[in-house]
């Protein structure tokens, strides 16, 4: 897994305030805007290949800027396959570009020209010119779809230049206006280019691991000179660089690597060129470690200096403990003594087979990194000079009071308003997060001109001028972008990748009953991919509160009421125990019946003798219902009549010759299996000595087998239950076990839903990613659950699955198992659990719907499992 290289605790930006330093670029923090739209980048520097006329020109082109016509206008139309206008800005030194920004002509609503893609070339002395690609190789970057929305892009990888062109392209010919900004930092490691041998290629047990410099931008033959790349990127690579691609790519694709036998002398030498002579300090390397594969950090490197012409004689050799106990990748960090240089060359001394390298930064003269917002710049003269309230009777004396007095009044602002900053960033920041990974949109594309602060927010710094009266005018704008990180941008395009999903999308789900009609659909975007945002929200629940079993085409004919194959029985025979749940329209009701037995008998074996009271469930309907409810209860009891399995909860009887309606169904005198497990222990010592009831771990298993044949059953029918859990499975004597559906109406298990819009409860803890980004109930979906089901079985219901997550968190671990980059989060081993069982689990929550087990083939492999 990949991860920025610079984490920024808000330890750190506390500390940064301080020494407002980083030992190198972080791709996360540097998205400061460049200056187009604020103005820092000075007219003479934006030029452009053409313009359509003196009121269009290139200094039109700034984001956000309604200045001349509105834009920047090359003089001829954009033709397809021609590459000829561009606008160009001149940032004057090197920066690090992590993002840009486009916007077409909207003057007011006359213009209505955008570029819909465009493509970035850049160069860092003027004459080199590179196209940017991005991780996966495409050029073209798709921009606008309008006028007036500004249309953000991740370049990934980041570049480093000096001079950027937006070159817009078309597949038809059109007119095209442009206005950008850039975001980024300065790059202060003053690198211009590193040159080194090509990266090799590694094969592991059979596989190829490839090590090259996948995203250089120099040449590549059988060395790469005059390029920058991984080792610049600002990423560094994960301690496993076999399992290092968080781009889905390749493997080792964060690294760049060598091996021994490719190098007769024992090192490989890289040189890297700098923009100007430099004072040096430290060199900080990150290597990867992993010793058990023969890859180690260097053994030695010799760095050679060159000021002028000459390379100095003397080189300056570094070797860094040997580390054969922690195989983690690690920054190494050499000094560089104050050499002064502009270009070093170093070679590094293999250690084992392999060596390899995802960063290599620069520490040089007291350029240093910000980490956290830009101090407020101090508007114009010194704080002192404009002092309020200046007295003439005061005269020269205390003047220096006065000035000192004015100092720390106008340091104690700037301090406030800098905490201020942060907690507002800090505040921002979490609502960011959460905002843009809820966002799994197609692009990154945010519309800024609808005054959308989410993505951007403006700071107003107090004014020392104005200071200490109170009143605080907005003398600097400080706008910063925050990170979205590069697995936000485009899950799209990871979606198509998926063979399953092309398919998926078009049909339709097996969800859809009539109570779920919503769920039928997957919803399809325009491009056929569906958005976890269009997913229509699913509700579950029926009438009494309890979820709803979806069934296949429910036809008319049984909705009409004459098969119903259960029988009217006689309300006045059931006795109220307790309420179990309740839900919009109905109650959920524990009762005793009487002469239940006439009802059960069959196909069926309760195992009741005469005249005994039984416990039932009685899902009772108000009799103030509307007929929508009405109707729902009668296709529930329509499902649920058709459902006789030992262990699904059953039907026994109903009571609709008059109000309120009664479905009567199976209870079980032990309740239900969460609250169950939780009053019991894993045998043991500790069980022992509490004097507490256990359940065996064979038990367990038996338990679980007959979950499985439950739901075995349930799918065989097509049936889909949606809401699999322990709280739905009620437990009889000896452990046996029925499946039912009244969790969701119970007070008790509120926490295991989340609410939607005060509308649809969801059980997200146990739903699979699929039924929560598209809103897609499968019996796929119900193994997903059987698997969390089983897990809450062998840690005994302990605790909630995903406890130490909110569910909001849940749902960004949703979006992880739909990215499928590695990062998402399962739930843990059971410590009672042996390694098959928790298999099962794990291919319960494959994220391919169709490589899950089916329920036949979990009950097999469990039956196998008990013995
Ligand atoms: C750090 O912040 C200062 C003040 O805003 C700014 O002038 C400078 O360019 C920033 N440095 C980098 C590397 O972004
Ligand atoms: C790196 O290796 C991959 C896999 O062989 C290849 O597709 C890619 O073109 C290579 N990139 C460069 C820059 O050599
Ligand atoms: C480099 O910087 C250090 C510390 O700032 C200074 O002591 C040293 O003189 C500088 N070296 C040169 C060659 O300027
Ligand atoms: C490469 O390194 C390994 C491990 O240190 C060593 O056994 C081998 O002899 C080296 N090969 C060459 C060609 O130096």
């Amino acid at each position: 897994m990949k991860r920025l290289c610079v984490t920024h605790f808000p330890l750190l930006m506390l500390l940064s305030l301080f020494r407002d330093v980083t030992p190198q670029v972080n791709p996360g923090v540097c998205r400061h805007p460049l200056g187009m739209s604020g103005g820092q980048i000075q007219d003479e520097d934006i030029s452009a290949s053409s313009q359509w006329s003196e009121s269009t020109a290139a200094r039109y082109g700034r984001l956000d800027s309604e200045e001349g016509d509105g834009a920047w206008c090359p003089r001829t139309t954009i033709e397809p396959g021609s590459l000829k206008e561009f606008l160009q800005v001149d940032l004057r030194s090197l920066h690090f570009i992590t993002l840009v920004g486009t916007h077409g002509r909207h003057a007011g609503g006359i213009g209505n020209e955008f570029a819909q893609m465009y493509i970035i070339k850049y160069s860092r002395d003027g004459s080199r010119w590179i196209s940017w690609r991005n991780r996966q190789g495409k050029q073209v970057i798709d921009g606008n779809r309008n006028a007036y929305d500004i249309v953000l892009k991740d370049l990934e990888p980041p570049l480093i230049a000096r001079f950027i062109r937006f070159m817009p392209v078309s597949d038809h010919s059109m007119s095209v206006c442009m206005r950008v900004e850039l975001y980024g930092c300065e790059w202060l490691d003053g690198l211009v280019s590193y040159n080194a041998p090509a990266g090799e290629q590694m094969s592991l047990e059979g596989e190829p691991v490839h090590l090259n410099d996948s995203v250089y931008d120099g040449a590549v033959i059988s060395s790469m000179t005059e390029g920058l790349g991984q080792l610049t990127d600002g990423m560094c690579g994960s301690d496993d660089f076999t399992q290092s691609d968080v781009y889905n790519v390749w493997p080792g694709y964060d690294y760049v690597g060598w091996t021994n036998e490719s190098f007769a002398d024992g090192y490989v030498e890289i040189m890297f060129e700098f923009d100007r002579a430099r004072n040096f300090t430290t060199m900080k390397v990150h290597c990867n470690n992993m010793f058990t594969r023969n890859v180690k950090t260097f053994r030695q490197v010799t760095c050679y200096f060159r000021s002028e012409a000459d390379w100095e004689a003397k080189p300056l050799s570094f070797s860094p403990m040997p580390d054969d106990a922690n195989p983690g990748a690690r920054f190494v960090t050499v000094s560089l003594a104050n050499h002064m240089a502009s270009a070093i060359k170093c070679h590094f001394y293999f250690a084992d087979t392999w060596m390899m390298f995802s960063e290599i930064t620069f520490q040089s003269d007291t350029a240093m990194y910000n980490t956290t917002l830009a101090p407020p710049k101090t508007g114009g003269g010194p704080p002192t000079s404009t002092q309020p309230g200046d007295d003439p009777t005061h005269k020269v004396d205390d003047s220096n009071t006065r000035i000192l007095i004015g100092c720390l009044v106008a340091i104690i602002f700037i301090l406030i308003a800098i905490i201020v900053i942060i907690l507002w960033r800090q505040v921002w920041q979490k609502m960011l997060e959460k905002a843009s990974r809820r966002m799994l949109d197609d692009e990154l594309t945010v519309s800024l001109s609808l005054q959308s602060e989410v993505f951007t927010y403006t700071q107003n710094n107090p004014s020392p001028s104005t200071a200490p009266g109170g009143e605080h005018e907005s003398s600097s704008t400080y706008e910063r972008i925050f990170p979205l990180g590069p697995d936000y941008q485009e899950p799209s395009r990871l979606i198509r990748k998926l063979p399953e999903f092309a398919e998926e999308a078009a049909l339709t789900s097996t969800a859809g009953t009539a109570t779920a009609s919503k769920a039928s659909t997957a919803p399809v975007a325009q491009d056929g991919v569906p958005h976890y945002a269009e997913a229509d929200i699913v509700n579950l629940q029926g009438v009494t509160g309890g979820n709803t079993y979806a069934g296949p085409a429910l036809t008319m004919d049984l909705l009409s009421g004459k098969d119903v194959a259960v029988d009217e029985f006689p309300r006045k025979l059931l006795t109220f125990k307790e309420k179990l749940g309740e839900g919009q329209f109905g109650e959920v009701h524990l009762c005793e019946a009487e002469g239940m037995q006439e009802f059960t008998n069959r196909d069926f074996s309760f195992d009741i003798t005469d005249n005994q009271t039984v416990l039932v469930a009685v899902k009772m309907l108000r009799a103030d219902a509307n007929k929508n409810a009405r109707n729902d209860f009668l296709k529930e009891i329509k499902i649920m009549s058709r459902l006789k399995d030992p262990n699904i909860i059953r039907l026994l009887a109903v009571c609709i010759g008059s109000d309120p309606f009664c479905m009567i169904t199976e209870y079980m005198e032990n309740g239900d299996l969460n609250q169950f497990l939780c009053r019991h222990e894993p045998e043991g010592l500790l069980a022992l000595i509490g004097n507490v009831p256990t359940v065996s771990y064979s038990n367990l298993c038996y338990m679980a087998t007959q979950i499985a044949s439950g739901m075995r059953y349930l799918s065989s029918l097509n049936f889909v239950h949606r809401d699999l859990a322990t709280r739905n499975c009620l437990v009889g004597k000896n452990y046996t076990i029925k499946i039912a559906d009244f969790g969701m109406s119970r007070n008790l298990y509120s926490g295991d839903y989340y609410r939607i819009q005060g509308r649809a409860v969801l059980p997200i803890r146990w739903m699979s990613w699929e039924s929560i980004l598209l809103g897609k109930f499968t019996t796929a979906s119900d193994v997903w659950a059987f698997g969390v089901t089983l897990w809450e079985t062998l840690t005994f219901c302990k605790e909630q699955p995903y406890s130490q997550l909110t569910d909001e968190q849940v749902i960004e671990n949703t979006g992880e198992f739909f990215r499928d980059q590695q990062r998402q989060i399962y739930l843990p081993q059971p410590s009672q659990c042996p390694e098959s069982v928790y298999k099962i689990m794990l291919c319960c929550w494959r994220r391919n719907s169709k490589e899950r087990p089916s329920f036949q083939e979990i009950y097999q492999a469990l039956l196998e499992s008990q013995v």
